[in-house]
């Protein structure tokens, strides 16, 4: 399957920077065959979706939350994302367990709201550095694993990506090596069925991407700070 490469602006970027972006954007990655996609702001999902379309990017959200709608003040249901135009939502970012305490129960009834809304979720998993020099990689994230999907039918578990964020490696500069990577994501392939790809995230930038994405288990990648500038993202995209 064609690599998937993702682009997680958190919070960043207005509307009219989000439509310049991918205007320039578009004839960068127009000869390759990876799939490109872009989680962008709430407040720039109009714009993104109007600048993408008739284009190979696809336009998605970095949260939301599981009831269709009700008293949630400040909280954006899957109904709501997918009349806006998106397609996939971000979901179990470590940025959203560590500091909006979200739990796998609660990641796991998103995963469920978004299948059931025609939402593709990518449900992030990882273990942070204290975990990892203990040798807990595996037990914690075989539970994220299992307490994220749990109840979900198989022909549910097809449409979901998983995106493996080493805490570790998120916005500082150090990612995994390459084989690092593999092991790990072999470690967590061997939990789903074939067809589910397993993106891997955190510090991926144009000068690591090519090596991390030759792994074999590993499906595309999801970005952070290299996806804000269009260069950079354009780089990571087409060098696939
Ligand atoms: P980073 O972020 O690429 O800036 O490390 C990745 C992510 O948080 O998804």
């Amino acid at each position: 399957m064609d690599l998937m490469i993702i682009g997680n602006w958190k919070m960043y970027k207005t509307g009219s920077e989000a439509s310049q972006f991918i205007h320039a954007l578009i004839p960068l990655i127009k000869d390759t065959s990876a799939r490109a996609f872009l989680a962008v702001p709430f407040t720039a999902l109009y714009e993104a979706v109007q600048a993408a379309m008739g284009s190979k990017i696809i336009i998605g959200a970095q949260n939301m939350h599981d009831a269709d709608e009700g008293a949630y003040t400040g909280e954006v249901s899957a109904p709501m994302l997918k009349s806006a135009g998106v397609q996939f939502v971000i979901l179990g970012h470590s940025e959203r367990r560590e500091l909006f305490g979200e739990s796998d129960a609660f990641i796991n009834r998103k995963v469920k709201s978004a299948l059931k809304n025609g939402l593709k979720p990518i449900l992030c998993i990882g273990e942070t550095s204290a975990q990892r020099e203990n040798n807990q990689t595996r037990t914690i994230l075989a539970e994220q694993l299992k307490n994220s999907l749990a109840g979900l039918l198989p022909e549910e578990l097809k449409e979901v990506v998983i995106a493996y964020e080493p805490i570790w490696a998120i916005g500082t500069g150090k990612s995994a090596t390459p084989d690092m990577a593999q092991e790990t994501h072999a470690m967590i392939r061997a939990h789903l069925p074939k067809i589910v790809p397993i993106l891997y995230g955190g510090s991926v930038k144009p000068e690591n991407s090519r090596a991390l994405l030759s792994q074999p288990d590993i499906g595309g990648a999801l970005v952070g700070g290299a996806s804000l500038n269009v260069q950079s993202f354009a780089k990571i995209i087409t060098g696939c």
